[in-house]
């Protein structure tokens, strides 16, 4: 029997995953910080649509910028990925701070973070809904993969301090009729 769920946790039943670090730069400082409220809005060129709170030191460094990287961390930088959303990057470098390594990207200034195995640099797209509900949309325009790293453990967010990591695969045919 299903029962009554109070409203402000539905995010947790339907909050999508991987919990991502979304890297920036701007004027010479770079920052970091991790969302889970992200959805794909189209496959080519791949759109991402990103709530990013108005509040974070993230938001004014990728509106002023334009862009930013969507770097995928795996559980073994999990620690290290949660604690970059306990600090604000206005006071910190959170690079030094929690041992991540920014790398170039190719045709953006904010960096990949080598720890992770994928990184999507990505430019602003869309910021017309952002007044009103802090999304933003981008374009991916370079994708980078680790192809070593064939099944990531990947980290998603259930809510408060609590985390599911990816575990069990399937392949499901479509019968296409
Ligand atoms: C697992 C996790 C998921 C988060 N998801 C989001 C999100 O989707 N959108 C958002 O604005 N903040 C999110 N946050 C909060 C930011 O990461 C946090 O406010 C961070 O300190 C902002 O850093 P900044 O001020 O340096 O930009 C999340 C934090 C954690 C730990």
């Amino acid at each position: 029997m299903k029962k009554n769920f109070p409203l402000a946790k539905v995010y947790s039943l339907l909050e999508p995953g991987p919990v991502i670090l979304v890297s920036s730069a701007w004027k010479g400082r770079l920052n970091v910080m991790p969302m889970s409220w992200h959805t794909m809005i189209d496959f080519d060129p791949p759109l991402v649509g990103c709530v990013i709170s108005g509040r974070n030191h993230s938001f004014g460094m990728i509106r002023a910028s334009k862009e930013c990287v969507i770097n995928i961390p795996d559980v073994s930088i999990a620690r290290e990925t949660v604690a970059c959303g306990n600090v604000s990057g206005a006071r910190v470098d959170k690079f030094a701070k929690f041992g991540l390594t920014p790398e170039k990207a190719a045709l953006v200034k904010a960096p990949l973070i080598k720890e992770c195995w994928a990184s999507l640099e990505c430019r602003l797209h869309d910021a017309r809904m952002a007044a009103r509900y802090d999304l933003l949309v981008f374009k991916v325009v370079k994708a980078w993969v680790d192809p070593a790293r064939k099944a990531p453990a990947t980290l998603h967010h259930r809510g408060g301090e609590e985390f599911m990591v990816a575990g069990r695969r399937l392949k499901i045919r479509s019968a296409k009729a």
